[in-house]
């Protein structure tokens, strides 16, 4: 049977162990090499990739992509995008979401992997139908999370309804690491019994789950998995792709990986590895093992920002407290997902309940907009006295937000006459203002030097 891989050191393993500082220069020499591995896909763009390229590196993340599309020209290129929220927090109008998704598939990417925070389709129904128009791989993934009103049939349904919008394939996305073996065996049967499309499965190595919860997925049917080469393994990364290939192998899998040219990669990456290790970029505490996340069931990020946060209000020693009450603060807002941006509301809320000695005494403006259904429908129901503490008379919005946002391209466009030099500059704007702008006015005295440089040199 055929177990397809997913190669992610360019993106996921990149943005977990080393917060996306990776620049282009690191990887280029290796690009030709990864396209011959084998692989079912390169994981290489979205995520917080875009937003590290223009405000760390300096680099265009759209020259990046076509430059990475230049060298890999076998292999499927995958990005991973937040639907209506494209890949930032906040919705964007849907004549953005289809230009993003147009200009990267003219860009070169083939699989979009997309997902909404709170598992509201309605946020990703967009951007899949302009995938699906651009002829492009359209793969809908569920959050996976662990609560009273999440389970099989929950997650059955979620699928069946990715089905039915037409995505290619689903995914069962896993940002914290807290699937277990035998309920990704369970889930990925339990979807494969109802569902014909192909099933993927994203997790983290953070709680030392992830190489088991992967092989015992694939036992159950699961058609992909994603795995980091093993020097940008592990930890908060992915399971390592050679220890995956060596075991699926070994219990009769076909991986059509090529064991020598993961080889050549790897060694390719050892010394990068070493080199974030000797700058301090990437972290010994990344690397290993947190098994907090299991006994808490709290993501190991939003646990670490949660003790930042109360150490720096001096009050570390109530921490107990705090962990007590997340759960709480889950089942008022109707048991989100607890991946960004629902796992800081959280967190901070549960935080400040703790330490005023009230419950909801203060709520910041982004659980307030959640609570009126701006970021989209809750998996279960909001405790309704909370909404009516928060909201007053103010009504919640039942429709989707996006559909009360003015279209915003053109005019963006318009204002960025003689600054923008294309319509992924102007994307780029739209999605991070500020970075944009400065990166712009870089590229400028970047280009400005080569040409006095240039004519010195004459
Ligand atoms: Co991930």
């Amino acid at each position: 049977m055929k177990v397809r891989i997913t190669e992610t050191v360019l993106r996921d393993a990149n943005q977990s162990l080393i917060a996306t500082r990776m620049p282009f220069s690191d990887f280029e020499g290796i690009l030709e090499t990864l396209d011959k591995a084998g692989y079912h896909s390169l994981e290489c763009w979205g995520g917080a990739t875009f937003d590290s390229c223009l405000r760390y590196l300096s680099e265009d993340p759209w020259e990046r992509l076509r430059k990475i599309k230049s060298k890999v020209k076998n292999t499927p290129l995958q990005m991973l995008l937040r639907g209506q929220n494209i890949l930032g927090y906040k919705h964007y109008p849907d004549d953005v979401v289809r230009k993003f998704v147009a200009h990267a598939a003219d860009n070169g990417m083939d699989i979009f992997r997309i997902f909404d925070a709170l598992n509201d389709f309605r946020n990703i129904r967009v951007a899949v139908d302009e995938v699906l128009k651009r002829k492009a791989h359209a793969q809908g993934a569920i959050c996976y999370t662990i609560s009273p009103i999440h389970n099989l049939e929950n997650y059955v349904k979620l699928g069946k309804e990715l089905e039915d919008m037409g995505v290619h394939s689903l995914c069962i996305k896993d940002m914290a690491g807290i699937l277990g073996p035998q309920e990704a065996y369970d889930l990925v049967k339990a979807l494969k019994e109802t569902i014909k499309l192909p099933v993927y499965l994203h997790t983290h190595s953070t709680t030392g789950l992830g190489p088991m919860t992967l092989l015992k997925a694939v036992e159950a049917g699961c058609d992909g998995i994603d795995c980091a080469i093993s020097s940008f393994s592990n930890g908060t990364s992915q399971p390592a792709t050679e220890t995956m290939n060596y075991a699926l192998k070994q219990a009769g899998f076909d991986t059509g990986l090529d064991d020598k040219v993961l080889k050549e990669i790897n060694d390719y990456f050892k010394p990068i590895k070493a080199k974030y290790i000797t700058s301090g970029q990437m972290d010994a505490f990344v690397m290993g093992i947190d098994t907090d996340a299991l006994v808490y069931q709290v993501p190991g990020g939003m646990l670490s920002n949660m003790i930042a946060q109360l150490k720096a209000q001096n009050a570390i020693d109530r921490l107990d407290e705090v962990l007590e009450e997340i759960p709480h603060v889950r089942k008022d807002l109707g048991y989100p997902p607890l991946v960004t941006p629902m796992s800081q509301m959280v967190g901070v809320q549960a935080v400040s309940n703790v330490l005023l000695g009230e419950r909801y005494k203060s709520v910041s403006k982004e659980v307030k907009a959640y609570l009126k259904g701006e970021y989209g429908k809750a998996p279960g129901e909001l405790n309704p006295e909370l909404v009516k503490k928060v909201l007053g008379d103010e009504q919640p919005i039942t429709t989707r937000f996006a559909d009360t946002l003015e279209p915003q391209f053109d005019k963006v466009k318009e204002e960025l006459k003689g600054i923008a030099r294309s319509d992924e500059d102007v994307l780029s704007y739209i999605a991070f203002p500020q970075i944009a702008e400065k990166f712009f006015k870089e590229r400028e005295e970047r280009e400005s030097l080569k040409v006095s440089y240039s004519i010195v040199k004459k």
